[in-house]
C-alpha cells in the first residue's frame, strides 16, 4: 500500500516536470528563455553568466531561491503571537480527543482552532531570549448542535470551556459544510427532475454553498445554507451560466433538503461563447496586448529579511506577519524605527481584516439573502488560495504559508498564502529642483521604495487582493482590489431595446442573458493603534470656516483647524463629510515632540462608499459595523470581530455597533480604531467574462510622530548600483 503510494507520488512528480520542461521548452516568454535574451553588462556579481545559468533550471524558476518551502512538521513557534505548529495543533486535537465533550460517540465539528494569543502586556513585555509564554488554543466547536468555545493550555493539557454565548448565530462553516452541502439537492428526485427539464446534464452541475443571511424569523434553530447551482458545459467560467431562480435550502448539520424553490424555468440559461478567460482561451486571438517581459532588478536581493518564519524586518520597519483562517493576513506588533535616536517605536499593536460585508441590491426571491459576510461566514483566510509566483507577487518575493485546521482537527499547510515583496512603480518619495532664478543648483530626488504585504482571496467567485504596504516614511497603507468573477442573473432579455423603461432589472445587462446585479463591498479593518504607548486618544480635527469681521482684512473667509478630543465612544461614531472635513488623529497625549505636539498617527480615507440600506433593514442590522466608517472602542480582547463572533445567521446583538453604544471611556485608554472601505458597483460590460481590478485604500499616517522628514538620509539610486540587462540584438 505504502509502496503503491510512493510510487504514485513519483509518477506525480515525473508527470509535472515533464509538464514543465514541455511548458518551458513552448512558451516564448517563459522565464529560461528570457534569461537568454538577456545581455548583462556586469558592473556587480549578480549579474554574471552564472546567475543565467541557474536561472534556466525550471526547478529554480518556480521554486524561488528563499525560505518558502518549509518543514512545517518540525516548526517550533519563537515569538508569542507566532501561529499554532502542526505539532502543537496534533497536541491540542490529542487533547481534546479525551475531553469529556468529544470522547463520546456524538457528532462534532471544529470550527476554529488558532493560537489564542497571551494577554497583550504579556506579549508587550517579551523579548527575543524569553522563555514563551504558555501556548494556548483558542477552539470553536460544535457538539450535538451547540456551539462551544474551549480555551486549551498546550503545556498542561488544561481544558476550560465556556459554555455556549447568549447571542445569535453560528461559528463560521468549515471548508466541509461547504464541500458537503452542494451535492445535498441531488439527493432528492424534485431537483434532479428540474434540471433535467430544464436540458442540463446533471454531470454538468457546479454548485454554491450560499449563506442564508438572517431574515427576522427569531425561531430558526438550525443552520440552513442556500445552494444555487450553474452549468459547466463548454465553459470553465460556469459563473456565467447560471440556472436561474433555482434556490435549494438544506440543513448544514443534517444536508436534508428543507425546501426547494424553483422560479425561473422560463428563463433561458446564458451561452458559454466569451465567457473562458484563461489565456489559453485568448491568445489565439487576431488582437492582442503584447508587452515585453517586465521584472525589477534588485542586483543585491531584497532588503528585507525575515527572521523566524514571521518577524519581517525592512528599511526602518519591523513587525510580525501570520495567516489567520478568518481575518486572512494578520500584521502585529508593527514598529518603526526613530531618525534621530535608532530606537524602534510602537504604532500598530494588531491591524486585520475584521469583516466584510457584501449585500446584494436585488429584493427578488432568487436574490434577496445575498448578504455574504466574507471573514465571518466562509472564512477569509481559507478562502485564500496560493499565489501565482511572478503575476500576483513580482520575483524575490518571500512567500508565507498557512497553516489550518480540518473539522476533525486534522492541521493542513495552504502554501504560498501570502507574500512580501518590495515595490519600485516608478514613483518619487520626495524632490524639489531649483529654478535658475535663485542661482542655486539643486535636483534632488529620492525614488520611492515600498514594502508589500499580499493576500488574495478567492471567495467563490470574486477575488479581493489585501495589500499592506509600508513606507519609508512612516506610512501604511491599506489597499483592496476587487477582481474576479461577478454573480450574475439570468434573463430572458438579449438586447436593452426589449426592457420596458419602467421595469427595474436591478443591474447591468452585460451579455445576452446576463444581468450584473448593483451590490456593495465594504471591508472593516480592526487597527489596534499603540502609538509610542497603549494609552491613545482620538482626535477630530476639524476645519472650520471663520468669517473675518469687516475691515479685518481683505479676506472675507479662511478655514481654522477646531480639535476635539473624544471623550467617550459615540464622540468617535464617524460619517465621513465633503463640506464638514476633518483629520481622524490616533495622539499619544503623554507624549510630545520637540516643539510640543503630541506624537500621533491618522486615519486618511481614500475613495470609499457608504452603506445606504435602511437601518432597519435585517442584513444592515447585521453590518451595522457599516454604519460608521470609523469607530473607536476601548482595547478589549474579545472585541475582535465587527460583527461578532458567530456572524452566521446572527441577528446583529454582537457587532460593534452594539458594543459602542456602551459609549465607554476611549480618552487616554488603549483605543481600537475601525474603518471601513466601502465600494458601490454597479457593474458594466467590461466586467464581463472576468473583472479588470478596482482598487481603493485607506493610510495611517505619521503626524507629528517625527521630529521632522524622516526620509532625509535614504540615498538616491546611482547609476552605477544598477546593472543594465538588455535585450540582444537578437531579440
Ligand atoms: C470520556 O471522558 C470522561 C471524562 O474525562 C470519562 O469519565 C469517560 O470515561 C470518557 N468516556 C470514554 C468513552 O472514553
Ligand atoms: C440525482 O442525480 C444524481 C446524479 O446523477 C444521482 O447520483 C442521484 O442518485 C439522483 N437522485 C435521486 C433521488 O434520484
Ligand atoms: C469585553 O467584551 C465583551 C464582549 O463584547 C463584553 O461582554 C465585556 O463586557 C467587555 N468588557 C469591557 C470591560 O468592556
Amino acid at each position: 500500500m505504502e509502496g503503491k503510494s510512493l510510487l504514485r507520488f513519483f509518477f506525480l512528480i515525473f508527470g509535472v516536470t515533464l509538464l514543465l520542461l514541455f511548458t518551458l521548452l513552448n512558451f516564448p516568454y517563459a522565464p529560461s528563455d528570457t534569461a537568454e535574451l538577456l545581455d548583462c553588462t556586469t558592473y556587480s556579481p549578480w549579474c554574471t553568466s552564472k546567475n543565467r545559468i541557474q536561472s534556466k533550471n525550471p526547478q529554480l524558476i518556480n521554486n524561488p531561491p528563499n525560505p518558502t518551502r518549509r518543514r512545517h512538521s518540525t516548526a517550533v513557534p519563537h515569538h508569542p503571537l507566532d501561529p499554532l505548529t502542526i505539532q502543537e495543533i496534533n497536541k491540542v486535537r490529542t487533547i481534546l480527543q479525551s475531553h469529556a465533550l468529544f470522547n463520546s460517540t456524538t457528532s462534532h465539528a471544529l470550527h476554529s482552532l488558532v493560537l489564542q494569543e497571551p494577554d497583550k502586556q504579556v506579549v508587550l513585555t517579551w523579548q527575543k531570549g524569553d522563555p514563551l509564554p504558555p501556548r494556548k488554543a483558542s477552539v470553536v466547536a460544535r457538539v450535538n448542535g451547540a456551539s462551544h468555545e474551549l480555551t486549551v493550555n498546550i503545556n498542561t493539557r488544561e481544558v476550560t470551556v465556556h459554555h455556549t454565548r447568549s447571542s445569535s448565530g453560528y461559528p463560521m462553516m468549515t471548508m466541509e459544510d461547504m464541500n458537503s452541502v452542494i451535492w445535498a439537492p441531488l439527493a432528492t428526485s424534485e431537483f434532479n427532475r428540474t434540471i433535467i427539464e430544464r436540458g442540463i446534464d446533471l454531470s454538468d452541475l457546479a454548485c454554491l454553498p450560499i449563506s442564508s443571511g438572517w431574515f427576522g424569523k427569531t425561531k430558526e434553530q438550525r443552520r440552513l445554507i442556500k445552494v444555487q447551482c450553474y452549468t459547466m458545459k463548454d465553459t470553465v467560467n460556469f459563473y456565467m451560466r447560471p440556472i436561474e431562480g433555482l434556490t435549494v435550502l438544506v440543513d448544514m448539520d443534517t444536508k436534508q433538503v428543507v425546501e426547494i424553490s424553483d422560479q425561473g424555468k422560463n428563463i433561458p440559461i446564458p451561452e458559454a461563447a466569451n465567457t473562458d478567460y484563461r489565456f489559453s482561451a485568448q491568445n489565439t486571438h487576431q488582437y492582442r496586448i503584447l508587452l515585453n517581459p517586465i521584472s525589477i532588478e534588485q542586483p543585491k536581493g531584497p532588503s528585507f529579511t525575515v527572521e523566524d518564519e514571521h518577524l519581517i524586518k525592512w528599511a526602518n520597519w519591523e513587525f510580525h506577519l501570520k495567516a489567520d483562517p478568518r481575518a486572512g493576513v494578520v500584521i502585529s506588533r508593527a514598529t518603526v524605527q526613530d531618525p534621530e535616536t535608532g530606537k524602534l517605536r510602537n504604532v500598530m499593536y494588531k491591524g486585520f481584516t475584521s469583516e466584510l460585508f457584501v449585500p446584494y441590491m436585488d429584493p427578488t426571491d432568487a436574490w434577496y439573502f445575498k448578504t455574504y459576510m466574507d471573514a465571518g461566514e466562509y472564512g477569509f483566510g481559507l478562502q485564500a488560495m496560493p499565489l501565482d509566483p511572478l503575476n500576483d507577487c513580482p520575483r524575490n518575493a518571500y512567500y508565507m504559508d498557512g497553516v489550518f485546521v480540518a473539522a476533525d482537527g486534522t492541521p493542513y499547510v495552504r502554501s504560498n498564502m501570502i507574500c512580501v515583496f518590495e515595490r519600485y512603480a516608478g514613483d518619487i518619495g520626495w524632490r524639489h529642483s531649483e529654478s535658475p532664478i535663485t542661482g542655486i543648483e539643486i535636483r534632488e530626488v529620492r525614488p520611492k521604495v515600498t514594502l508589500v504585504v499580499r493576500m488574495a482571496a478567492s471567495v467563490a467567485n470574486y477575488d479581493y487582493i489585501v495589500d499592506w504596504e509600508f513606507q519609508t516614511d512612516g506610512l501604511i497603507k491599506v489597499k483592496v482590489g476587487l477582481s474576479g468573477i461577478l454573480m450574475v442573473k439570468g434573463t430572458p432579455y438579449v438586447n436593452m431595446n426589449q426592457v420596458n423603461q419602467q421595469e427595474d432589472l436591478y443591474g447591468t445587462l452585460l451579455s445576452e442573458n446576463v444581468i450584473g446585479v448593483i451590490h456593495d463591498h465594504y471591508v472593516t479593518f480592526y487597527l489596534d493603534m499603540d502609538v509610542d504607548g497603549s494609552d491613545n486618544s482620538f482626535v477630530k480635527v476639524n476645519l472650520q470656516t471663520q468669517q473675518t469681521s469687516p475691515g479685518e482684512s481683505p479676506r472675507r473667509s479662511y478655514l481654522k483647524a477646531v480639535r476635539n478630543v473624544a471623550k467617550t465612544e459615540k464622540d468617535a461614531q464617524i460619517k465621513l463629510k465633503l463640506y464638514d472635513p476633518s483629520e481622524f488623529h490616533v495622539i499619544n497625549p503623554s507624549k510630545k515632540t520637540r516643539v510640543g505636539n503630541p506624537v500621533g498617527y491618522k486615519v486618511v480615507p481614500g475613495g470609499t462608499a457608504a452603506s445606504l440600506l435602511d437601518l432597519d433593514d435585517p442584513p444592515q442590522k447585521r453590518g451595522a459595523f457599516t454604519n460608521n466608517q470609523i469607530w473607536v472602542t476601548p482595547y478589549n480582547q474579545s472585541e475582535q470581530w465587527a460583527g461578532g463572533l458567530f456572524v452566521y445567521q446572527s441577528h446583529g446583538d454582537d457587532t460593534l455597533a452594539v458594543w459602542s453604544e456602551r459609549d465607554r471611556a476611549i480618552e487616554n485608554e488603549d483605543i481600537v480604531l475601525w474603518y471601513t472601505l466601502g465600494f458601490h458597483h454597479i457593474p458594466c460590460q467590461e466586467d464581463f467574462p472576468i473583472m479588470p481590478t478596482v482598487s481603493s485604500s485607506f493610510d495611517l499616517k505619521p503626524v507629528n510622530f517625527f521630529e521632522s522628514n524622516p526620509i532625509l538620509r535614504s540615498p538616491p539610486n546611482a547609476e552605477k548600483d544598477l546593472p543594465i540587462c538588455k535585450a540582444a540584438a537578437s531579440a
